[in-house]
């Protein structure tokens, strides 16, 4: 029998990278998951096959070093450490930060840290990169009708002169991260993920995220939106995103930008699936006006790979149900995530 092959994932607690991780042991890899905190990451050592292919490694993004041992022996890395800074180094909101620190405290240290990472796994000769990124690099001023992610590229300049930070610090981290795969010859695939739904795989996936919203709403009690939105939100199965993840780590033809989301639904459409599970007193108001379209998007990328992508009503299903199963320090929520 051959060696199982290693990947290192970073940012493994995480939401996206706890499935990254559930995925790869259930493939049969052998894993080099990297966390701030090694206390927290002993709860990934439950999930099957963690026995015997998984290593806990500790790194933090600030000392890029930290990723020298995770790196090293790996084949494959996919990062899921760079989740999107909502205030300053203070605490304070992005929103209320002068222009020069937003830049210095939500762009810039994604970017450089993200860059040293991968210039370090070129080193290591790590053959290939994926990168956890966001829709919000795919919102040029003019967009296409229909979104390519080729095409349809979001300025940094426009994002930084509107204050769009938050959005700039994902496409500062993707230009970042293509020119040090350039330099270093790292093929890199860049996923470009929506609002996350699925059930949660750690407990602390229940306190961030929309996830607490929903939970809420399951409790009865209001959630994120006290009228519905006129817009639209696209929705990523973070099960989906593994698929995806190690699907272009073993596809030598697979590089650049991929829409790696379900779909798009207008919010009316959303609140009306999730009405299907929860009690109506959270649920918000309507708001009386003519819902807007939701985003088309051109899946013929996403698509190539062959991964299925799990339809909207049964991501939202299957996240409702999962709140029934069992207490939040439950071992694993297998018979969901499966
Ligand atoms: N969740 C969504 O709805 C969503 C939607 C679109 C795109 N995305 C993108 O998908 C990626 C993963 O998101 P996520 O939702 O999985 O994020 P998450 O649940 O917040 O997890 C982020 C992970 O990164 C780790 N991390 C944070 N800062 C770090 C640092 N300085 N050094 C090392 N590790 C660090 C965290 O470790 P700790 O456990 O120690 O905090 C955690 O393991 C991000 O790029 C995010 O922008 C997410």
């Amino acid at each position: 029998m051959s060696e199982p092959k290693t990947i290192c994932i970073a940012g493994a607690t995480g939401l996206a990278g706890a499935y990254m991780v559930h995925e790869a042991l259930h493939q049969g890899y052998r894993v080099h998951a990297t966390v701030r905190d090694v206390h927290r990451a002993e709860r990934l050592r439950r999930f099957p096959g963690a026995s015997d292919r998984l290593q806990i490694f500790q790194a933090h993004t600030e000392s890029p070093d930290s990723f020298i041992a995770p790196l090293t022996g790996a084949e494959a890395v996919i990062l899921a450490c760079f989740p999107t800074p909502r205030s300053g180094r203070d605490g304070r909101p992005v929103a209320e930060l002068e222009p020069g620190r937003a830049w210095r405290e939500i762009v810039a240290p994604s970017k450089v840290a993200c860059r040293q990472i991968l210039q370090i796994a070129g080193q290591a000769e790590v053959s290939a990169a994926v990168l956890c990124s966001s829709t919000a690099s795919a919102a040029p001023a003019t967009p296409s009708p229909v979104l390519n992610e080729l095409r349809d590229v979001s300025s940094l300049a426009d994002q930084r002169a509107t204050g769009k930070y938050m959005q700039a610090q994902k496409t500062a981290l993707e230009q970042a991260a293509q020119e040090a795969a350039d330099q270093v010859g790292l093929r890199l695939t860049t996923l470009l993920s929506s609002m996350m739904v699925a059930p949660a795989l750690l407990p602390w996936h229940m306190e961030g995220h929309v996830l607490r919203f929903l939970a809420a709403l399951a409790r009865g009690e209001p959630g994120w939106h006290r009228q519905v939105p006129s817009g639209s939100m696209s929705l990523t199965d973070p099960a989906d995103l593994a698929r995806f993840a190690l699907a272009a780590c073993e596809t030598p033809a697979v590089s650049g930008r991929y829409f790696t989301l379900s779909d798009s639904w207008t919010w009316a459409r959303i609140y009306q699936e999730i009405a299907r599970y929860v009690p109506a007193t959270g649920l918000p108001a309507p708001n009386g006006d003519v819902p807007h379209l939701p985003t088309l998007y051109d899946f013929s990328r996403r698509d190539s790979l062959g991964v299925r992508f799990t339809p909207i009503e049964d991501m939202l299903g299957r996240f409702f149900q999962s709140l029934s199963l069992t207490a939040a320090d439950a071992p694993l929520r297998d018979a969901v995530a499966d």
